[in-house]
């Protein structure tokens, strides 16, 4: 790991940004976990399938900062590598995505710096999700960092998609023959497709069920 120490945000060396990002990861994994059960509580369903934290590895800090046109520095990771600390966030429904997304924002120590939304506007590839970067506070013995957060919602259907697709991306080094590429543009049809039919089904069940409870307590 090649990272030169300087100034940036206050934070100087390499263990320290760990420490800090690290930490930023779990506050963010704690408050998914809190408003989970909240929903769970208020609503009687989880939003929330499951959930993966991941930090970047230096290695990969490095590549990108070099790709970007960036010196390995600690200022430089911190202002231009937006993803050190990344969280996804795995629900059943694409309505979930937005309620998960809302619930974030909403959160009054979440600063939203930046939306990408591939749910409604994919990527060429097929890709789905919806993106956030986040700051979230690290409240450390003698100050408080905002530090960022890279945030991706989406379905089970579209996570099983992303992960194909990015070990065929790895694979082929991002030039995938064209049948390959046209199957994976075929799949995410699908996947769109699945995801719309089980949010119709599911708010068909939803419905039934309220109304069934309305009809016992007329009784
Ligand atoms: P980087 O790829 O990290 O440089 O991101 P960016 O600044 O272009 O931001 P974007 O929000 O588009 O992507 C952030 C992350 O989303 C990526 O690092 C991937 O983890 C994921 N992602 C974006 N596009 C795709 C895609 O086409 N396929 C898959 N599998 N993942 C993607
Ligand atoms: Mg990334």
């Amino acid at each position: 790991m090649e990272l030169k120490a300087d100034v940036g945000d206050g934070i100087d060396t390499w263990k320290e940004v760990t420490l800090i990002y690290n930490a930023a990861l779990k506050q963010m994994e704690t408050k998914m976990a809190i408003l989970n059960e909240e929903f769970q509580h208020v609503h009687r369903y989880n939003p929330i399938e499951h959930i993966k934290a991941r930090m970047k590895s230096p290695e990969s800090i490095v590549k990108k900062l070099k790709r970007n046109g960036y010196e390995s520095t600690i200022d430089n990771m911190v202002k231009h590598v937006n993803d050190i600390a990344g969280i996804r966030i795995i629900c059943s429904f694409t309505s979930d995505i937005f309620t998960i997304a809302q619930m974030i924002s909403e959160q009054q120590d979440i600063k939203v710096v930046a939306v990408k939304d591939y749910i409604t506007y994919p990527k060429a590839s097929g890709y789905k999700s919806y993106h956030m970067i986040v700051t979230v506070p690290v409240y450390l013995s003698n100050r408080t960092v905002d530090t960022k957060v890279e945030v991706q919602i989406r379905t089970v259907a579209m996570d099983f998609w992303a992960s194909l697709e990015h070990k065929i991306h790895y694979k082929f080094e991002g030039d995938a023959p064209d049948h390959i590429k046209n199957g994976l543009i075929a799949c995410a049809r699908m996947v769109s497709d699945l995801d719309a039919r089980m949010l119709s089904l599911n708010e068909e069940i939803i419905a039934i069920s309220q109304a069934g409870e309305a009809e016992k307590e007329n009784k």
